[in-house]
Parts: structure tokens; sequence; C-alpha cells
């Protein structure tokens, strides 16, 4: 085991007068006397209490917010408040220098817009250590929970050479040159002469590659990056963010729905358990937060209060039919507050329905299920009216649809025809057919918007702040 000085490890260890050394960045200098040191092991600071008569006072001056510092002392019982110990310092070496005037991270409140402009450092900040802690917590639990449940994970490609998913405009891989782009006799860019002889992009979901794979090993997941280039700049969108995809065999739509159910309150839970310092702090960041909006736009609940709600509430079951004339129904849809109007069946449900329906009408997380097949993807699994399919959408408050998933279409001719009506080749998924070719199953899976997830988590209004680097259009800095 490697030693651990963490200070997260020395603020849980009795003040016992040890010798110890820790590393870290400079919060506060007070009174040349009490450095507030962290390290991004814990939201907690380390007080380091400096024998300033006996330190050189060219040291003292070289100890200001954002310096990285090495600090030897005893680990003792805290005189102060708000800390069980603290180091008596003994020597203070400055590993590297920062400079007070102009590091952008003082230590009071920015602007998180301020803040994504300086995303190479926001995580010194407590509320993005906090949400970045809380991700990769996140993102343990998500594989903690799927190795407990007899998942294997699959690294599904990044780069595909099928379009067929329909999920969203995607980004060409090339290594042609742009200028002179070789062209075929007809005059367009002739792609076998590109790098895989072939039309390749970023992958925008796992998915039909984990199905062949659930086909084998029957219970899967796949979780990675996916990109979308859909020109929508809101706060729910990025043109790059992570899926989580699980993929099981002889699932149909109710077990899908019972494993998604299962799957989200588990890592709650988790968190809920292993990130309480983290939760803890945003809760009251929240909180504060909700007061400054008007009283209509509050959230009624605290954070912690919205987590431990979606953990004891059943996620309710509604099809699109009876969501549909709920919303017909619905005061904002007569009074004609929608944007989108809801007046004819088979239209599809924008962000603003969803949250009525989670927020307004149920007020519990809600699971829409066999949607209009016209408005779902060639793969969902065509129900006997002939017109809706075995979708399913998980919506939470705040958040809007979360997971999209489906029963497949396991039926070989059906898939068949539902691919030639769309005019794609089916030459081009001839090994995703060949699975209904050889042992077809029924199956079930989802996708899980990893980011709205944490949003969910950690209470981030934006999608930016949950992702270190966010892509977005016209935005790829760092
Ligand atoms: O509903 P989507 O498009 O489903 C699929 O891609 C399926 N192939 C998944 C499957 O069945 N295996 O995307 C799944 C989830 C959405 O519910 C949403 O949470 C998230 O991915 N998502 C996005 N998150 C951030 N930015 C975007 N541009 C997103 N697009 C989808
Ligand atoms: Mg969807």
């Amino acid at each position: 085991m490697l030693m651990n000085n963490s200070i997260k490890t020395l603020l849980q260890t009795e003040p016992n007068g040890a010798k110890v050394n820790v590393k870290g960045w400079v919060k506060t200098f007070r009174a040349n006397r009490f450095i507030a040191l962290n390290d991004g092991s814990t939201i907690q600071n380390l007080q380091c209490v400096v024998d300033f008569d006996n330190t050189d006072e060219e040291l003292l001056k070289r100890i200001t917010t954002g310096a990285a510092i090495s600090v030897t002392g005893t680990l003792e019982a805290s005189q102060g408040k708000g800390q069980k110990v603290e180091i008596q310092v003994d020597k203070i070496e400055v590993l590297g220098d920062s400079d007070p005037e102009v590091y952008p991270i003082q230590p009071k409140k920015h602007s998180f817009e301020f803040l994504r402009e300086q995303a190479h450092l926001r995580v010194r900040t407590q509320t993005f250590s906090a949400v970045m802690r809380l991700r990769s917590l996140l993102s343990f639990a998500i594989h903690q929970y799927f190795n407990e449940n007899g998942f294997y994970y699959v690294h599904t490609p990044i780069i595909t050479g099928s379009d067929a998913e329909g999920a969203g405009e995607m980004f060409r891989v090339s290594t042609l040159p742009l200028k002179n782009a070789p062209k075929t006799e007809t005059g367009e860019i002739d792609f076998s002469e590109d790098f895989f002889g072939k039309e390749t992009n970023l992958t925008v979901s796992g998915q039909l590659e984990a199905e062949t794979y659930a086909m084998a090993l029957s219970k899967v997941y796949t979780f990675g990056p996916t990109f979308r280039a859909e020109n929508s700049n809101t706060a729910r969108h990025l043109a790059e963010f992570w899926m989580v995809e699980p993929e099981v065999a002889f699932n149909d739509l109710d077990a899908n729905m019972d494993l998604a159910e299962d799957f989200i309150q588990y890592v709650i839970r988790y968190v809920l358990e292993h990130g309480k310092e983290d939760l803890e702090f945003l809760n009251e960041r929240f909180v504060k937060e909700e007061a400054t909006k008007p009283q209509n736009q509050r959230s009624e609940w605290s954070l912690l209060e919205k987590l431990q709600f979606v953990l004891e509430s059943q996620f309710k079951r509604v099809s699109y039919t009876e969501a549909y004339e709920i919303l017909r129904n619905s005061k904002p849809n007569k009074k004609k507050k929608f944007q989108f109007p809801v007046n004819e069946w088979g239209v599809d449900l924008q962000s603003e329905h969803e949250r009525y329906l989670v927020e307004k009408h149920f007020k519990s997380p809600v699971i829409l299920f066999d949607y209009p097949a016209n408005i779902k993807a060639f793969y969902m699994r065509l129900n006997d009216d002939g017109k809706t399919v075995r979708a399913m959408d998980v919506l939470f408050p705040g958040i809007g649809e979360i997971v999209g998933g489906s029963q497949r279409e396991e039926r070989l001719d059906v898939l068949k025809e539902k691919i030639s009506k769309l005019g794609i080749d089916e030459k081009e998924l001839w090994w995703y057919l060949d699975t209904r070719r050889f042992g077809t199953a029924v199956h079930s899976g989802f996708g899980l918007g990893f980011e709205r997830l944490v949003q969910f988590v950690t209470g981030m209004s934006n999608i930016r702040d949950v992702i270190p680097y966010p892509r977005t259009p016209q935005n790829a800095e760092f």
C-alpha cells in the first residue's frame, strides 16, 4: 500500500503529535500565522500554524493564495474551532510560487461564467472540486453496480464506420486534405482514399456494438465518450458527453425499466453514503442559490431532499398516449403557455412537456414508454398496434430526459423493412442484422447521459459545469 498523507487522511487521524509532511496549495494565509491548505483530497482545508517569529520574512511573503507548498510539522489537537487537528509547522518549503496580483482564483465568490473561462483552474475552488470528486465517485459507483450485478464492461469503438443510429449530427474523422480532397469521377469526395478507406465519424452511441456483445455475454455495458454535432446551445447539451449504456439479452421493456430504476437509485445511494461532505457543501450552495430566485421558480426542496426523494419514490410508469392526454388537457396547453402546443397524437415531447409531467403533474421521476414509432429510432421494437414502439425515456425533475432506451427489434424481417423504409442500405448494417440471423433473442438496453446524472446529483444548473472541459458550439478551448 502506498503511504497516504493526504489532507483527507490527516484530518481523520487522532492528533498524536506525530511528525508529518503534507503538500498542497494555499487557500488563504491569515495574520502571518494560519495557512489554510488544500490538496483536493477533500473539501476541508488543513490548518497549518506558522511560528512567524522564527520564520524567514521573505519566505512568509511567498505564502500566497495559489502557491504550492510543502509543510512539515506535528499533528496536534486544534485550538481553534472548526477542525479537530492542525499542524504546528516546523518547516515550510515553497514548491511553486503564485502571483497574488494576477492569480484568477481569489478567495471570494466568482461567477460560473468567469470560471468557465478559467476551466484549468476552476477545479481549485470548493464548488468545482466537490463536483469533480462526486463525478469521479459516481463513475466508480456505476462500475461497481454493474460488476456486482454480473455485467461485463465492453469498450465499444469511438470511431465508427456506421452512421445508422440517427441520434444526431456526427463529427467526421478524416485525414484527407481539406483543400485538395481526392474526388470521384462524379465529383464527390473520394473516401476510399481516406485513412479507413470509407467515411468514418465519432460515435453518437455505443449501442449497436453493445447489442452484438449482449448477444454473446448476455449482460454488458459500455461507459464512454460520445459525440453529437447538434447545434443546441442549452444547459443540458454537450457536443462531447459520456454515456452509460447497459444492454441485456432476454430482458423485455419492463425488465429494462426495472434495471434503469434500480441502477439510478443504487448510484445515488452510493454517493449519499460516500460523498457526504461534498454533497453537504453543494446542498448549502444550492439552498442559498435558490433563495435568490423569485418565489415561483424556487425549488421546493433542498438538494439532499431531492436525492432522498428519488431513492424513496417509485418512478411513475406512463405510456406516451396517457402522457399525451394529460398534456393536451393541461392548463398550460389550454392557455397556450407551451411553446410547442400538444394537440395531435404523435407529436414529439419537448423538455417543457417533460418537465410539466415530472414537476407539476406527477411530482416524481417518470418513465414514459410506448412512443409513436415515427419519432423514435429504427431499432426499437414495434408493438402489435403497428404505430408505437417499445421505447422508454426516464424523466427527472429539473433535468428532463436523463435516460433513453428501448426493447430492441429482434425480428429480422420487421427490422429489415424499417431499415429499407428509412432508405438505409442494408449492407451497411450487415453485422448488426447478423445478430438477428444467428440466435436472435428479445433484448433491451438504455443510455444514461452521465453529465445529466452529475447535474442532478450536484444540483449544478448548467451541464458545462459538471465536465472538466466542456465542448459546445464555438467552444473547444483547453
Ligand atoms: O436518448 P439517446 O439519444 O439514446 C441513445 O443514444 C441510445 N442509443 C441509448 C441506448 O439505448 N443505448 O441518448 C441517451 C441519453 C439521453 O437520455 C441524455 O441523458 C443523454 O444521453 N444525452 C446527452 N447528454 C448531453 N449532451 C447531449 N447532447 C446529449 N444527448 C443525449
Ligand atoms: Mg433520447
